[in-house]
């Protein structure tokens, strides 16, 4: 495998930030500073970055799914309820979703065995933005907009500051971007409940600037070495 991506899918950089690792010098196959086109065999070769081995992210699994509605987020349900789980492939070991999208909501989900990674994606003081379309009845004034920036009161304590824009409205409805750095339970629906407004359709769109690109609803594939990498920097 090309030096470049081997590094990329042991997690080190993207591809081009390993290219600037290796024509830096930082980079050495057994023993050797590496070249740019060099190749490197998986188990065989010796790659050391900055003196330190690097390894390909395969203790780990990590996916990427459009969760449909209709799906609870957990690896199992008392209540018989079909979860996330039942929409990965077979063989895709024992992952787990990180964080939880409600029954009702759709959209951009990672599922990994990687606790590391899950934990800071999930951490509230790592305030990772994640990013919801949401759509309501009617129309919003600009003072619950200003309210929703601006922090909600849930369980006593206001959620932090967060990003709200209207992307599409007339008289029926209208669609909204909003960014929240906080996961906390049914989060985007209590803040609009407590401005008066009923979200009717609530989907997750990015975690930070990754999207679900044109993954369709219900299906799942492996995220790419940069993605991981991306997630694993956020
Ligand atoms: N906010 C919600 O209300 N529900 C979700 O599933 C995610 C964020």
């Amino acid at each position: 495998m090309r030096i470049n991506k081997y590094l990329a899918e042991c997690g080190v950089a993207s591809r081009r930030g390993c290219d600037k690792l290796i024509a830096d010098g930082k980079v050495t196959i057994n023993g050797k500073p590496a070249a740019l086109g060099d190749d490197v065999t998986e188990g065989k070769d010796e790659v050391l970055v900055n003196g330190e081995a690097v390894q390909l992210n395969a203790r780990h699994q990590y996916y990427l799914m459009n969760k449909p509605k209709g799906y609870i987020c957990s690896v199992h349900d008392e209540r018989g309820r079909k979860t996330v789980i039942d929409l990965l492939p077979a063989g895709a070991g024992r992952v787990y979703p990180v964080g939880r999208l409600d029954y009702d909501t759709e959209g951009m989900l990672i599922l990994t065995d990687d606790g590391d990674l899950a934990f800071r994606l999930t951490h509230p003081k790592n305030e990772i933005p994640k990013t919801y379309l949401v759509k309501i009845e009617g129309s919003i004034s600009d003072a619950a907009l200003n309210q929703l920036r601006a922090g909600i009161e849930l369980d006593g304590r206001l959620t932090n500051k967060s990003k709200v824009k209207v992307i599409e409205t007339d008289k029926k409805y209208t669609k909204l971007h909003v960014t929240i750095n906080e996961g906390r339970n049914r989060q985007v629906r209590r803040m609009f409940e407590s401005i008066g407004k009923e979200v009717t359709f609530l989907k997750r769109i990015k975690i930070g600037d990754m999207g679900l690109g044109s993954l369709e609803r219900g299906k799942v594939r492996k995220l790419t070495a940069e993605e991981i990498f991306y997630l694993t920097n956020l």
